[in-house]
């Protein structure tokens, strides 16, 4: 089964659609996106949001600023690193009005110091910057410049929301910038989280035993991660001729040394540990995670 493809998988187990693409949780940390998002919006601030890839960042801000009703401009170029913060000010310009960004860099930052306040007069206006860690310290620098620009009388005209894998302001020379943003670290899901998100998309297949076995693993606090470790445990369950996920797949699939692992006793045993990006715990779980 190791080679079936996760669509293929969910169509045996009688699923007529992606159970992990249907479903929107509240959690404890997308709640907390909400409330700060919400405040920053109300102050214009500059926030930066850190979690882990996979963790429901971009998720919860989409949702956060959908029920806001502000005026999004978002930044599409791929490539972080490079950006500057002149690509910043065409986007601003792109999305917030019909005009055509003007060449000379200073005629254009008068250009959005117009488009900007008029913008601003009408809708809040939200800068969000996707991969913000992979920004370059003089792009957020000069972001905070940005944020300064003054039109009749009032300044910080929009609020920037920064989302990063690590603290984007985690480099040196960033002190004038962190100390004018707020920084919320996602604390990922709880094990009761966990296993509302288990029952929501393929519960039907796990077993109690089972769904508490992943639960108490700490890589299945992160949506994506626990999204691939249930495919592979589904996998696994199916290779062995079964439609129900049981504790023992779970103990064979991520390496728990123990044999009943429906103990809670030795669930609580088991160590994945997660330090730097790409190192992880026993080498069944990596090949899970790594697939992303
Ligand atoms: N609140 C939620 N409810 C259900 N599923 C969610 C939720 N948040 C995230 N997910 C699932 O997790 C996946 C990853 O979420 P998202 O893209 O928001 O992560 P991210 O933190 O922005 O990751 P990256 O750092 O890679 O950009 C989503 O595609 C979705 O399947
Ligand atoms: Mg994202």
């Amino acid at each position: 089964m190791a080679n079936m493809s996760k669509l293929e998988l969910l169509d045996r187990l009688d699923f007529e659609r992606d159970p992990f693409k249907a479903v929107n949780y509240k959690t404890g940390d997308s709640s907390r996106i909400h409330r700060i998002v919400s405040m920053a919006v109300k102050a214009r601030a500059m926030v930066s949001i850190v979690g882990e890839r996979g963790s429901g960042k971009s998720k919860a801000v989409i949702d956060a600023l959908k029920n806001l009703r502000v005026r999004q401009v978002a930044v599409r170029s791929l490539d972080k690193f490079r950006l500057l913060i002149s690509g910043i000010e065409r986007a601003m310009i792109l999305d917030l009005s019909d005009e055509k960004p003007k060449r000379s860099g200073e005629i254009r930052a008068r250009q959005l110091r117009r488009i900007l306040g008029e913008a601003s007069r009408k809708n809040e206006v939200v800068l969000v910057i996707e991969e913000g860690h992979r920004l370059h310290g003089m792009t957020l620098r000069a972001l905070k410049s940005l944020r300064e620009l003054d039109w009749m009388g009032e300044t910080e005209l929009f609020t920037v929301v920064l989302l990063g894998q690590s603290d984007p302001m985690n480099k040196s020379g960033m002190a004038e910038v962190k100390l004018r943003t707020d920084t919320i670290y996602l604390q990922g899901l709880t094990h009761d989280e966990i296993e509302r998100y288990i029952q929501g998309t393929v519960g039907k297949v796990f077993s109690n035993e089972a769904i508490n076995a992943v639960k108490s693993l700490p890589e299945a606090r992160n949506f994506l991660n626990l999204q691939n470790m249930l495919v592979s445990l589904m996998g696994r369950a199916l290779a062995d001729g079964r439609e129900k996920v049981l504790p023992d797949d779970v103990k064979d699939e991520f390496g728990v040394g123990q044999t009943d692992t429906s103990k809670q006793a030795d669930i609580h045993n088991i160590k994945v540990t997660k330090k730097e990006d790409d190192q992880k715990g026993s080498p069944a779980l990596k090949a899970v995670l790594d697939r992303h």
